[in-house]
């Protein structure tokens, strides 16, 4: 089914057309209630899209092209556990490992096991080869088997157990692993070899690297049992490199790579902040996943954010969308966004096999608040593209400093507030005069404004809201897939460039013929191999 052939979006084409003329400080003025007509809170979230580029028939209008798309439909066939995943025949169930008592047996009973295992490492019980405390964890993996972990252990900082440091090694460049060993004591190094395929080069690649590491101080594969954890869903791989069963956390093929932090996945997270938190973190997505699925469409969050996406892309013709937490602890979240939705909706064949008529996902990208301030959002201001943005923050700071220290927390909230009315009103050149600014100065010190944003507000970052908000833009990323009648869950665009590194790479070597190849790689090869 074609989205555009629809009534709703034949509307929205033509409404899009006036709309586009019209800017945002025409919008609010023309519209007292602004605020509260377009901002929806819901279990301590408050949702702020005021600042988008849209009216009332913008929002009605969306609202339709949503029920003609059946996103209750494929909801409900992806909680049925349908193969919605066709190209590759799989179900999509991440939601499934979050849903508490209802979570299938399976799930269930590996969460148990991480739970003794994760309560053993952190109460002593578990110790090294020399029969010391475990001190130091390093999650080997990538992608997805690492981008989710490490988001996620930067974000609750706060709650970092003491005693027991958590370290993420995801690149092939040994400058990731290398400075980390020689750092690090053998004895007292749990390494866990987070892979979904345990096929991917890059975590085989280090993971080889850190039981050598390993063996060439204990001088007995024994240790391995007592070093290495391996989660995955293939267990004979993970029984060929030598980790004993008992060690090995299983996950399923319905769980994606870039979803699976609900899974066995976030064991790294469960040790840095324990099993309590990480069980908060479940609940909050939980919490995400009953609302999304109850919630009605004009007040469903993630619905809303995946139509103000559609929106700014199609309709506006935005090409890329900012992510802009004010939170130096949600540093990551913009590269863990970036799988989410690039991975997922980076795509221009439709479910039946048909290119897509526009762009189904912006470039996303993102730095955390204040720091962009002072290096892009100069773009953002004044460069003369459209770029929406999210900006993130919370009511309360997740390191609050109080007695004679300034408040921190109040100028990164006032910054907050401040770039999206800047960046939604601008300048007008009567202003900029009226600040008494000369008239030779007047064209570079207008801001056009007219830039959307959406402010979500979250109480405070702690492992629920954190949860909350992941399962949140996962279902934006959802509903987008269906918008645009894709499959949000395969990845066949990663496969080429992987093919071809493995043919290369004995070339690299300066083995075998690199004829096949075209005269930029070739000259590249004649180059790396003339030392
Ligand atoms: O190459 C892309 C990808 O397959 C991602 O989808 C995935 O998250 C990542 O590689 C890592 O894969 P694995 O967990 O199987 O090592």
């Amino acid at each position: 089914m074609t989205l555009n052939n629809t009534p709703a979006w034949q509307a929205l084409t033509t409404h899009a057309a006036s709309l586009r003329q019209c800017h945002l400080r025409e919008l609010f003025a023309e519209d007292a209630q602004r605020f509260a007509r377009f901002s929806r809170q819901h279990d301590g979230l408050l949702l702020d899209f005021s600042k988008q580029r849209i009216d009332a028939d913008t929002h009605r209008l969306l609202l339709d092209l949503a029920a003609a798309a059946d996103i209750d439909g494929w909801r409900q066939k992806m909680l049925d556990g349908e193969a919605i995943n066709h190209t590759e025949g799989r179900a999509v169930r991440h939601v499934a490992l979050r849903a508490g008592d209802n979570a299938p047996p399976e799930a269930r009973a590996v969460l148990e096991r991480l739970q003794v295992c994760c309560e053993n490492i952190h109460n002593g019980t578990w110790r090294g080869y020399t029969g010391e405390r475990i001190t130091d964890i390093v999650n080997i993996g990538i992608g997805g088997s690492d981008l989710g972990p490490r988001m996620a252990v930067r974000a609750l900082a706060a709650q970092q157990k003491p005693d027991l440091r958590v370290h993420f090694v995801a690149n092939v460049d040994s400058a990731d692993i290398a400075p980390l060993l020689a750092r690090l004591n053998p004895r007292t190094t749990l390494f866990i070899i987070a892979s979904k395929t345990f096929t991917t080069q890059e975590t085989l690649i280090n993971a080889a690297t850190a039981r050598a590491w390993l063996l060439a101080a204990a001088e007995d594969e024994a240790a391995v049992s007592r070093h290495f954890i391996a989660i995955s869903t293939a267990r004979e791989r993970t029984r060929a490199f030598g980790i004993a069963d008992d060690n090995v956390f299983e996950f399923w093929d319905w769980v994606g790579g870039r979803f699976s932090l609900w899974s066995a996945i976030g064991l790294s997270l469960a040790l840095a902040v324990g099993w309590r938190q990480f069980e908060q973190l479940l609940a909050g997505a939980r919490a995400m996943d009953e609302h999304f699925a109850n919630a009605p469409a004009s007040d469903n969050l993630p619905l809303t954010l995946a139509l103000l996406s559609l929106w700014n892309t199609h309709f506006l013709g935005a090409r890329s969308a900012a992510v802009l937490p004010y939170s130096q602890s949600l540093e990551r979240l913009p590269a863990y966004l970036q799988q989410l939705e690039m991975e997922s909706n980076g795509k221009q064949i439709d479910r039946e096999g048909r290119p897509l008529t526009g762009i189904a996902c912006p470039v996303v990208w993102g730095e955390p608040g204040t720091n962009g301030q002072h290096s892009f959002y100069q773009l953002l201001h004044q460069g003369g593209q459209l770029i929406p943005c999210d900006f993130i923050a919370l009511r309360d700071s997740d390191f609050p400093l109080s007695g004679h220290h300034a408040d921190h927390h109040r100028s990164l909230l006032a910054n907050c507030l401040a770039q999206s009315a800047a960046l939604a009103f601008g300048q007008t050149a009567e202003e900029v005069r009226a600040a008494g600014v000369a008239e030779s100065l007047l064209p570079y010190r207008v801001f056009p404004g007219n830039q959307p944003s959406t402010t979500l507000l979250l109480p405070a970052l702690n492992a629920y809201t954190l949860g909350q908000l992941l399962a949140l833009y996962e279902h934006k990323t959802f509903c987008l897939g269906v918008l645009w009648n894709i499959n949000s869950f395969d990845q066949w665009g990663v496969e080429l460039g992987k093919t071809l590194a493995r043919r290369i790479e004995p070339l690299i070597a300066g083995e075998g013929d690199d004829s096949a190849f075209d005269v930029s790689t070739r000259g590249l090869l004649a180059a790396l191999n003339r030392r």
